[in-house]
């Protein structure tokens, strides 16, 4: 109940982070990397792994906080210059470092195998997309980068997929306050923590803890994958969630009966995609993926109920952010939802 109460708040929110996702959120904010060229590096070097520079002080207690252990797959999205990439992996099993430029993608290759580090594999990814398998990661470190992110729900999106369920995302940023931020966070930065924290919980997450006592001007947040569902697994989003979603495009909604109830009555927002029909392309799931959007979140429903649960079981383990309707079809015409015309 107090989830859902929350998210309804949010829904405003939702909608005009997800209409600005048509474009940037801040056109221009990442010139400077992404033309960045062999020669730029020093700069940055000198940037960001210098004293005096809050991030790279406070680098101990920010690793500290990542509870990293040793079988663990770590993305460092934004790696930068990879000064937390070289800090994270003598810690884990293997670091991803993610960012949109293969210049510093190559230096961070390079200083990593300077320092003997052998786990550290560079991922070249888009403004859009962070570029990481499903289900393939333990935790997301984004440090000083979030505010960089120019599609930051549908890069966060990606994040979610990437993640294994029980994964977590570390992140570090900015504390932007009005009337005390400095003038180079309040032209830089462009929202404060709770805005950051509202999309990042709309993209699928919850904040887990806050840690802001060993910086000045920044800010430390976990945040878990959020699970929203009820005790037998239904989602727990209400029904004005899943008509907001679906009405501003980051929902869609797919009907798992079978043909014949489906000829006999639909619901117009929805499309077919019979349980028997999914169970038969479990083995083949590149064939769900053609059918079934990775990038949105996706509803299911059925009769009652029951069979949601069952799809959901065959689409969560490809990554997809299935939630089954615990509302069957009857129950969701008489919730508003609306029929198919024959
Ligand atoms: C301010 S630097 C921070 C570097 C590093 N995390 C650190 O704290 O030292 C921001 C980095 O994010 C990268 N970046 C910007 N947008 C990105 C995106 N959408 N996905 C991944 N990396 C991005 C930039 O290329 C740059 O290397």
């Amino acid at each position: 109940m107090k989830n859902s109460l929350a998210a309804l708040a949010l829904l405003p929110l939702l909608s005009c982070v997800c209409l600005a996702q048509q474009q940037s959120v801040r056109p221009g904010i990442n010139d400077s990397f992404s033309n960045a060229s062999t020669e730029d590096l020093q700069t940055f070097v000198e940037r960001f792994e210098k004293e005096g520079r809050e991030v790279f002080d406070a680098r101990q207690e920010i690793i500290n906080c990542c509870q990293l252990r040793p079988a663990m797959v770590v993305a460092d999205v934004g790696a930068g210059t990879g000064l937390f990439t070289r800090l994270i992996a003598p810690n884990v099993a293997k670091v991803l470092a993610v960012d949109i430029n293969q210049n510093l993608l190559d230096h961070v290759a390079k200083s990593a195998a300077s320092d003997g580090l052998k786990n550290v594999q560079p991922v070249l990814c888009t403004q859009d997309s962070a570029n990481l398998p499903a289900n393939s990661v333990d935790l997301v470190f984004i440090c000083d980068t979030y505010h960089h992110f120019e599609f930051p729900y549908k890069t966060m999106r990606s994040i979610y997929r990437a993640l294994k369920d029980d994964g977590v995302v570390v992140l570090v940023e900015f504390d932007r306050i009005e009337g005390k931020s400095s003038d180079w966070i309040m032209g830089h930065v462009r929202a404060d923590r709770k805005t950051f924290t509202s999309e990042i919980v709309m993209a699928g997450f919850e904040e887990i803890e806050l840690r802001d006592d060993f910086f000045e001007t920044s800010y430390l947040k976990r945040f878990k994958k959020s699970k929203r569902v009820t005790d037998k697994g239904h989602t727990v989003d209400s029904v004005a969630e899943v008509k907001a979603n679906l009405k501003n495009g980051t929902a869609v909604l797919f009907d798992v009966r079978e043909q014949s109830e489906w000829d006999a009555d639909s619901l117009k927002q929805a499309e077919l995609f019979q349980l028997s029909e999914l169970g038969s392309l479990a083995a083949e799931p590149e064939k769900i993926k053609a059918r079934v959007p990775e990038d949105k979140i996706v509803y299911v429903h059925c009769r009652a109920g029951g069979r949601a649960l069952r799809a959901a079981k065959i689409l969560r383990p490809l990554g997809i952010d299935v939630r089954p309707l615990s509302l069957g079809f009857d129950s969701l015409l008489s919730q508003g939802f609306e029929k198919k015309a024959k």
